[in-house]
């Protein structure tokens, strides 16, 4: 590993930044950076007793020896960032792209009260459609336009780039999922921007040529929040009796619950370049799975269903992840 990118299979919500806290903890990259949209994701991080939700540093903070970074391309609420530097003490780790693009207050009462945006589509009422309709017309400020984010602003690409040359791994962090890509999803139920690796790349300024792996994380089964078509989904009825149960991050709303979708697993792999895919969920598959690190531990149900999976995806699965906690997890990175 040098340089690798996360990103999610799925509609957001694979479990990304658990992936992420294993690599980090495993490969110790100098430097975690973030693409994707902005504030509208969201993950759940486990530290001990306390659960944070995180919707603007980059889920890898749990790893505490990386420095933390936002990229170029990545929508900034100074408020939101501010919050969660501050609670969760990363000031001292932490850099925004200068050219950061920024969500004002009227970004966020824009998105709520327009009922195109927040009833039709479903959007999570960030501000993050505004803000980045506001960037294509050429409005929008930028994080160096903003005294509160002085401390913090950097030139992500270059620090990128040059930890790269330094010989240094880097992980760059995708947000979101595929199949809520402004170019490959369900248009127009979709985000504002594209979600796929190579714009996760462009988000950090780091040139395709540089990029030695892309893990695309899929979720055993796959959910959806927001409006929107989901081929696979079952009814609420199915999921309960199963006992899977999810709320999102952002706008705790339920999330809609789906059977694997070979065919989406395929083409996402296909676009986003995927070198290697994660599984999170296997437990959902079988229960007797939970926290089990060694593959050869996994159930026969399971082990056909990874098979199958892999099949579908067309590239190895080397992470498959048994539990929420970082250490409920198999690597076989090495054995293939
Ligand atoms: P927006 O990105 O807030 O405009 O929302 C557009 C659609 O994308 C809605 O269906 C949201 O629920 C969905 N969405 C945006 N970000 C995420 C995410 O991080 N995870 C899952 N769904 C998301
Ligand atoms: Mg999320």
């Amino acid at each position: 590993m040098s340089c690798t990118i996360v990103v999610g299979g799925f509609f957001g919500d694979e479990g990304k930044g658990k992936i992420v806290a294993h690599l980090a903890y495993q490969d110790h990259p100098s430097i975690i950076s973030r693409g994707g949209v902005g504030p509208n994701a969201g993950h759940t991080v486990k530290m001990g007793e306390k659960e944070y939700g995180v919707r603007m540093v980059p889920s890898g903070f749990v790893y505490p020896h990386a420095r933390l970074m936002i990229g170029t391309g990545v929508l900034v609420d100074p408020r939101v960032f501010g919050r969660e530097v501050e609670m969760l003490g990363v000031g001292g780790r932490i850099f925004v792209d200068y050219r950061c693009a920024i969500i004002d207050e009227g970004h966020i009462e824009r998105d709520k009260s327009s009922s195109h945006l927040a009833k039709t589509i479903g959007s999570t009422g960030s501000g993050c459609g505004p803000a980045n309709a506001d960037r294509v017309l050429r409005v929008a400020r930028l994080a160096r336009d903003i005294p509160e984010l002085g401390p913090y602003v950097a030139d992500v690409p270059l620090e990128i780039n040059s930890a790269l040359d330094r010989g240094e791994n880097i992980l760059l962090e995708g947000t979101q999922g595929f199949g809520i890509s402004l170019y490959y999803g369900t248009y127009p139920y979709v985000t504002s921007k594209d979600t796929s690796a190579s714009q996760i790349a462009a988000d950090n300024g780091v040139g395709p040529t540089r990029i030695d792996d892309v893990v695309v994380v899929f979720k055993a089964y796959p959910t959806r929040v927001g409006e929107g078509p989901f081929s696979t989904e079952m009814e609420r009825e199915v999921s309960d009796r199963m006992g899977i149960q999810e709320f999102g991050t952002v706008t705790h709303r339920q999330r809609r619950i789906g059977q694997w979708d070979g065919k989406m697993a395929r083409y996402s792999a296909m676009v986003n370049g995927c070198t290697q895919a994660a599984i999170t969920g296997i437990d959902r598959v079988d229960r007797d799975c939970f926290g089990i690190t060694e593959y050869d531990r996994l159930t026969k149900k399971a082990r056909d269903f990874l098979e199958q999976a892999e099949e579908d995806i067309g590239c190895p699965i080397t992470l498959i992840s048994t539990g929420p906690d970082v250490s409920q997890i198999i690597d076989i990175r090495g054995e293939i």
